[in-house]
This record gives structure tokens, C-alpha cells and sequence, in this order.
């Protein structure tokens, strides 16, 4: 029977108010995304982990001084757990580079909502059919999946040629992989009881339709794995964050580290993003984990989270402006989320009051201190963390990932090496809202055929999404993965 504590009362309540996002990506190249503009984004209240650029809130950072990151060093600290009552830290664990000429196994990772398919659907087109278009530039001897976690292995991905199984070696094609996740906001009591006898119940009688083994079906969590499941954590992700649409993005590369665990490197990324040719060839150096670019770093907030990453025990290194993409090993992935979680229940539990849980500022404290960003405050405390206490090395890939998918120079393609676009809130080209709301047709598509530049890779990559079949993409990824040799 439903328990009504008081905390869950109060999460029902915000479960029906609009989570505004306002993530917005560093963009250093192209003078005109700093033009004033932005209707307000008629986006639904959802799990977007979007970048809403607020192209205002960029303006006013850039010519505020107030807002100037450098004036005022913050402070750092060593953990200060009682754990660590020695305080040597550990030396970085030895780094042995992937040779790039050996076979190469790369994922890119994405939750998608399946219950807000009509809005993400288009999403996963136009990045199903970049990671086609991708895979043309990848080395022979390279392998990159395209894992999904949803809860419903529906009739569009087996379209899609998606499979529901792990990968078994380094010379199996490049596929789509599709894992059954529980999304924490369905983590009620009559699913999570005896652990999660119930959770499946859907997904296998429709696998029975498929006449596919219910026994190999790989679902997540595997509650007797104790390395990709906390069940104490799981409960409190619910009862505290099952409103905040990001939490599952991040909770599948925790609880699903076993289903990508056998790749060198992983990419996880939002959905309305394209995966640029560069990516086929491009590895991270130096056992780094490569993250975008975010500005969610006032002054004010990195005093604020150094403060609160020694309230926590953590150590603080003193990086800052991190995104949510995140380009690595899998097992480094792992961690930032694991961290992270961490952190955003703390920040959830102990640093927002209740109306700002609720949505009820708005944005009114944006950018110093605002919920709707919680996952790269999250974050920002499991990196700093991970990285002051040697475990792992991260580098900020301002000119790598989440690059602009509104450029229509040719000097932004050719400068750099941009490994994936990604769609901001605004009505430029490429706009998703524009797209979505069908103001792109063949006319474009043909437009913009002979055109090199990163707009144009992004409106031919949706438009051709929207105009091919799902098997016609599948077989493209089909003809067009290595296959095994010899
Ligand atoms: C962007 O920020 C400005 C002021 O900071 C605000 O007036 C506007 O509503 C914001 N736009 C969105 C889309 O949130
Ligand atoms: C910001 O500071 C710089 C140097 O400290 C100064 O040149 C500039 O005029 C200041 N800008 C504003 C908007 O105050
Ligand atoms: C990789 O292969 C290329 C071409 O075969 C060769 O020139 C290069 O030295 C190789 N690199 C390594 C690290 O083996
Ligand atoms: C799951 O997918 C099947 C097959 O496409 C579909 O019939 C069913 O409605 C879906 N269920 C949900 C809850 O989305
Ligand atoms: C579980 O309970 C919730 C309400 O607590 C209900 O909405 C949902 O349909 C139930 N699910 C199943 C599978 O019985
Ligand atoms: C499953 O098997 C049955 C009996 O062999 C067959 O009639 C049915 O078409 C199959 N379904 C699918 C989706 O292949
Ligand atoms: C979990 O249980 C399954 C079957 O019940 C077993 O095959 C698997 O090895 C177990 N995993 C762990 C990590 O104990
Ligand atoms: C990797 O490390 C080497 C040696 O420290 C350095 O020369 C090189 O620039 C680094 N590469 C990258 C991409 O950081
Ligand atoms: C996961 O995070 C918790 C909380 O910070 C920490 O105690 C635990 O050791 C972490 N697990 C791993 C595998 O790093
Ligand atoms: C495409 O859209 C433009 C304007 O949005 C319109 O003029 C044109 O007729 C459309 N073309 C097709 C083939 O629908
Ligand atoms: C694209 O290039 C092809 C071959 O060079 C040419 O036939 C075609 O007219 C060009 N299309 C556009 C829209 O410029
Ligand atoms: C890629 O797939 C398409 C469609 O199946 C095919 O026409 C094309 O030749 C393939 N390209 C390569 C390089 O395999």
C-alpha cells in the first residue's frame, strides 16, 4: 500500500509543476548566438536534458563583470571525511592509452522516456541516423553501439533493428542496443516489491509476442548486483528526486554499468544532439574523461559548492563549467554518476528549500543558484571530488562536444575537430522547435545538399530521419558497420 510520508506528499505536488531547464552551453565561435532574443520555449514540462540556451542570461554574463568568474579564487579543500583521516591521496591509477590502431569498442548512451514518445521520437531519428552517418568515418576495425535504456522494447526500435542483448565481442557490428530500464518515477511499491518481480511483466509478454527468450531479456536494475544497485539509494531517488526529469539519464549509467562495462569508451549524451563525422576517428587522449561545456559557474555558486562539497566530505579541485555530456571510459562514467547521484540527493535534501524543489521561484534565481540545473550542480561536486582525489583525470572539451548545430560558416567545421551538435532553444537553424513543428521540408533537404557546414549536417541529418523509413536507417547501419572479417 502507498505510504504518504510527508516528503511524498510534497513530491506528488511538484510531480504536476513545470520544471523550467536552463542549461546552456558555452559558445565561444559564432557571434551570432549572442543576439538577444528567445521567445519563451514552448517545451513540455519534461525530461529534457536539453541546454535551453537563454541567449539573455549569456548576454548579461558576458558584459556583467559581477558575474566574472576569475575575480575571486574559491578556496579548496581536502576530503575531510573521518575515513580519511590520513590524508594521502592515492597516486592517478597508471593510464594505458587505447591504441587507436587496435579494435576500438565504443558506445553512445541515452535514456530515452518511452512514455513521452511523441515528443522524443523525432530525437532519436535524427540521432540514429547521424550515428549512421557517423559510422561511413569509423575505422574498419572500430566497433560503436548505439545503446538506448527505455522501458518498452517497442515496435519502432525492432524496426530500428535495436537488439536486447549485451555485446559479446569486438567483432560484431555496430548495432543499436536496446536495455529494459524501471525510470525511477515508476519505482512505486507494488513494482519495487519483492524485488521487482513485477517490473517485467510488460516487456516479457510482448518479448512472447516477439517470440524472443524472456530468460536472456536484459533488465535493469539487477538487484542482487550490489556494484550497480543500492536499493536504499533507489528508494530515496524516488522519494526525493522522481519528480526531476534528468535523474534517469544519469541513474542508467550507475545501475546499468554492467550492459556497457565491456567498452574502451563510452558517450553519454542527451537526446537532440547529432553525432558529427569527426567522432568515427576521435578517442579521448591520456585516459581523460572529456566533458561539454555548461555556465552554470557563477562566483556565487562555486563558493557556494565548495562550501558544500566540505559539508559533504568531499574534496574540491576547483574545476567549474562542466556539461552533461561526457565522453570517457565506461568505468570512469560510472563513477561521475555514482557521485553524482550522490550529490544531487544531498543538494535536493539539504540545499533547496521546498518552493525552489517546487518550481515556484521560476527563474527567478537563475543563474546563481537554480533546481532546474541540480544535475551539473551534482555533478559539478562528483567531479571535483573524483578528480581531488585522483580517480580519475577530466578535461573540458570546450571546442570538442555539444558544439553549436546553428553555425553556418565553413571556418567552424574546419577548425577544431567537433565530435557532436547540439540543439539549443532557439529558432535558428537548426532549431528542434521549428523542426518538430514541421517547418522544415524536402525544399531544405535540397538546400542544403551540397552544404558543409555544421547547420547544414544537422538539417540534412533530421530531415533525412523524417523522410526515411525506420528500416530504411536500419538497414543504412546495417550495409554500412563493419562487419566481422574473415
Ligand atoms: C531568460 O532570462 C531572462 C532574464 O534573465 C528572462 O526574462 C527570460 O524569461 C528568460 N527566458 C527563458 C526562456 O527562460
Ligand atoms: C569589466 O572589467 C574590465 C577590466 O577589469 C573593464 O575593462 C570593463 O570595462 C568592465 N566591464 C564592465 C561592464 O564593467
Ligand atoms: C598505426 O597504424 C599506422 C598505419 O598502419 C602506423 O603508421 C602507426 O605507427 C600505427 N600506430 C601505432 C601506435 O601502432
Ligand atoms: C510497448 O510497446 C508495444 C509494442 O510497440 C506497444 O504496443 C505498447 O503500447 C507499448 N507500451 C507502452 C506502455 O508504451
Ligand atoms: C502501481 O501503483 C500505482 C499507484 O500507486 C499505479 O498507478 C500503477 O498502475 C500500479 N502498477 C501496477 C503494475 O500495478
Ligand atoms: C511467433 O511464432 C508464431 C508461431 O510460430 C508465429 O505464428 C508468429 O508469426 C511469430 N511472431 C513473430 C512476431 O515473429
Ligand atoms: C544474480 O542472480 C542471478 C540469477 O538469480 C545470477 O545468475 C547472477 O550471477 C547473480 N549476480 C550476482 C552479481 O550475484
Ligand atoms: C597527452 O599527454 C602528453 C604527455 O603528457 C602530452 O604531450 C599531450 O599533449 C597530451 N594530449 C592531450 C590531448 O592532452
Ligand atoms: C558511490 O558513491 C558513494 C557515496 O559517495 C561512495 O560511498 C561509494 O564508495 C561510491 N561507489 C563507488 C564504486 O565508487
Ligand atoms: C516547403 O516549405 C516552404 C516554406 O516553408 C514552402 O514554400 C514550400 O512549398 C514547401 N515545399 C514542399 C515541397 O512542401
Ligand atoms: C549539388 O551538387 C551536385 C553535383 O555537383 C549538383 O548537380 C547539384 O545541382 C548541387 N545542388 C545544389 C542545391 O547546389
Ligand atoms: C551505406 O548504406 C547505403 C544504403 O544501404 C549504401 O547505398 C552505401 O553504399 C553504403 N555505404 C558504404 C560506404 O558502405
Amino acid at each position: 500500500m502507498r505510504r504518504f510520508s510527508p516528503r511524498s506528499l510534497l513530491s506528488a505536488i511538484a510531480l504536476s509543476l513545470v520544471i523550467f531547464i536552463i542549461i546552456f552551453i558555452f559558445n565561444h565561435q559564432s557571434p551570432n548566438e549572442v543576439e538577444p532574443v528567445q521567445e519563451k520555449c514552448n517545451c513540455p514540462p519534461v525530461v529534457e536534458t536539453a541546454s535551453v540556451i537563454n541567449k539573455s542570461t549569456i548576454v548579461k554574463q558576458e558584459v556583467s563583470n559581477i558575474t566574472k568568474p576569475e575575480t575571486t579564487p574559491v578556496p579548496t579543500t581536502k576530503p575531510t571525511t573521518s575515513s580519511s583521516s590520513s590524508s594521502t591521496i592515492p597516486p592517478l591509477p597508471p593510464c594505458q592509452p587505447v591504441d587507436k590502431n587496435s579494435s576500438v569498442q565504443r558506445a553512445i548512451i541515452i535514456y530515452y522516456p518511452h512514455h513521452q514518445g511523441e515528443y522524443f521520437f523525432p530525437e532519436v531519428r535524427w540521432l540514429y541516423r547521424s550515428w549512421a552517418e557517423m559510422l561511413l568515418s569509423q575505422p574498419s576495425t572500430w566497433r560503436t553501439d548505439f545503446v538506448i535504456f527505455t522501458y518498452n522494447f517497442s515496435a519502432e526500435f525492432r524496426s530500428l533493428g535495436c537488439v536486447n542483448r549485451v555485446r559479446q565481442n569486438k567483432q560484431e557490428p555496430s548495432v543499436c542496443r536496446l536495455f529494459l530500464y524501471i525510470p525511477i518515477q515508476f519505482r512505486t511499491p507494488n513494482l519495487t516489491s519483492n524485488n521487482f518481480e513485477h517490473a517485467f511483466t510488460a516487456a516479457k509478454n510482448l518479448a512472447k509476442v516477439y517470440n524472443e527468450s524472456v530468460e536472456q531479456m536484459v533488465t535493469i536494475p539487477v538487484v542482487n548486483d550490489s556494484k550497480t544497485f543500492d536499493v536504499k539509494r533507489s528508494q530515496l531517488l524516488y522519494n526525493v528526486l522522481r519528480t526531476y526529469g534528468y535523474i534517469d539519464s544519469i541513474n542508467t549509467i550507475y545501475e546499468g554499468y554492467h550492459t556497457f562495462s565491456m567498452y574502451d569508451f563510452v558517450l553519454r549524451t542527451d537526446i537532440d544532439v547529432f553525432i558529427y563525422r569527426h567522432f568515427g576517428k576521435y578517442i579521448p587522449q591520456n585516459c581523460t574523461l572529456l566533458t561539454g561545456g555548461g555556465g552554470y559557474g557563477t562566483d556565487f555558486n562555486r563558493r557556494k559548492l565548495a562550501r558544500i562539497s566540505r559539508d559533504m566530505g568531499f574534496a574540491f579541485s576547483g574545476m567549474s563549467g562542466m556539461g552533461s555530456t561526457w565522453y570517457g571510459s565506461a568505468h570512469d562514467g560510472y563513477l561521475v554518476a555514482n557521485q553524482t547521484l550522490y550529490g544531487m540527493l544531498w543538494l535536493a535534501q539539504y540545499e533547496f528549500a521546498t518552493p525552489e524543489r517546487e518550481s515556484k521561484l521560476g527563474t527567478l534565481m537563475w543563474p546563481e543558484w537554480h533546481y532546474g540545473v541540480l544535475l551539473l550542480y551534482g555533478q559539478h561536486l562528483a567531479i571535483n571530488h573524483l578528480v581531488g582525489t585522483n580517480q580519475i583525470r577530466v578535461v573540458i572539451g570546450h571546442n570538442l562536444l555539444d558544439q553549436s548545430s546553428t553555425d553556418a560558416s565553413q571556418a567552424y567545421v574546419q577548425n577544431g575537430i567537433r565530435l557532436n551538435l547540439h540543439c539549443w532553444h532557439t529558432n535558428d537553424r537548426f532549431s528542434k522547435f521549428a523542426f518538430k513543428l514541421g517547418h522544415y521540408n524536402q525544399t531544405d533537404l535540397e538546400k542544403y545538399r551540397n552544404d558543409t557546414t555544421a547547420q547544414a549536417y544537422a538539417m540534412r541529418m533530421a530531415l533525412e530521419s523524417k523522410y526515411m523509413t525506420l528500416e530504411q536507417m536500419a538497414n543504412l547501419v546495417r550495409t554500412n558497420s563493419s562487419t566481422a572479417s574473415s
